[in-house]
């Protein structure tokens, strides 16, 4: 007989607060839903009012707010009127412009190149006098366009500016602790739907029968690390990938 206790582990967020910029689907969604179950308070924003409302109900959020991440004065308004202390932010709003470059205009371009790293720095801007020590600032990217292919265009480009960036931005605002992930495809985003060669349910199939996991990674998965790199105080600066080893195949 095991005379060991069986009580349940101690929620590893309890007390905190999460917010989740691009929180009302997908990967933000599921890593709300488990900061929820690991005892934090949870705030969603995204840009669809309707959306942010049944995902609040979902999940049980504290707050929501409604704003394109691509609009410097309403998300600076937002985190003005956030009281403090915010524990955790994860950005997953936002995403890669996919297609060849020569028919990409100049804006798209510089948008696509700077992005990730425009909204992430900005955010750091306005949100670290606000966060506690040990907390962290969470980034998104793929591993899709590590390589090089012509259906992916200024990806690849634009996804080898994330891992120095975080590093850099870590040294920053420690003792806030910046993070990056990168996760592979799990189903299609928008921005890939023209390119029928990557759009197709085939690929999909191909990918369960060719990844090393022998299956798609899924937003759960990758919420699952979000947290984990939340918890861990040990972890800054680094960028993690969670794509099933779609990259090696
Ligand atoms: N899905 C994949 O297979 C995959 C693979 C590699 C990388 N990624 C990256 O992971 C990130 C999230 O992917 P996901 O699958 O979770 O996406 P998703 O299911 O489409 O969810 C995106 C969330 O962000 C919000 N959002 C999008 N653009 C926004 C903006 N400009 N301002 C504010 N909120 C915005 C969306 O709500 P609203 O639309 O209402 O604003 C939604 O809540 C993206 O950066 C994507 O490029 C995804």
């Amino acid at each position: 007989m095991n005379g060991g206790s069986t009580s349940a582990p101690a929620p590893q967020l309890a007390g905190q607060t999460v917010v989740l910029i691009g929180g009302s689907a997908g990967i933000g969604l599921e890593t709300a839903r488990r900061a929820r179950l690991e005892g934090a308070d949870v705030i969603l924003t995204g840009r669809n009012p309707e959306r942010l409302k049944a995902a609040a109900a979902d999940v049980g959020a504290l707050r929501t707010a409604a704003f394109d991440a691509n609009d410097s004065d309403a998300f600076r308004e937002f985190f003005d009127s956030m009281p403090a202390p915010i524990d955790h932010i994860l950005i997953t709003a936002g995403g890669p412009t996919y297609g060849p470059m020569l028919e990409m205009d100049v804006a798209d371009v510089r948008d696509a190149l700077s992005g990730h790293v425009v909204l992430g720095l900005q955010i750091a801007r306005v949100a670290q006098p606000k966060m506690r020590p040990g907390g962290s600032l969470l980034l998104m990217g793929g591993t899709g366009g590590r390589r090089i292919d012509h259906r992916v265009g200024i990806v690849s480009a634009a996804t080898a500016t994330l891992p120095p960036f975080t590093a850099a931005l870590a040294l920053e605002i420690a003792p806030v602790r910046v993070q990056s992930h990168r996760c592979g495809l799990r189903r299609h985003p928008r921005s890939l739907r023209r390119y029928s060669a990557i759009n197709s349910n085939n690929r999909r199939q191909e990918l369960i029968s060719t990844l090393p996991i022998g299956r798609v990674v899924t937003a759960d998965d990758v919420a699952a690390l979000a947290i984990h790199l939340m918890v861990n105080t040990a972890l800054t600066g680094a960028t993690y990938d969670i794509d099933g080893g779609q990259q090696f195949v």
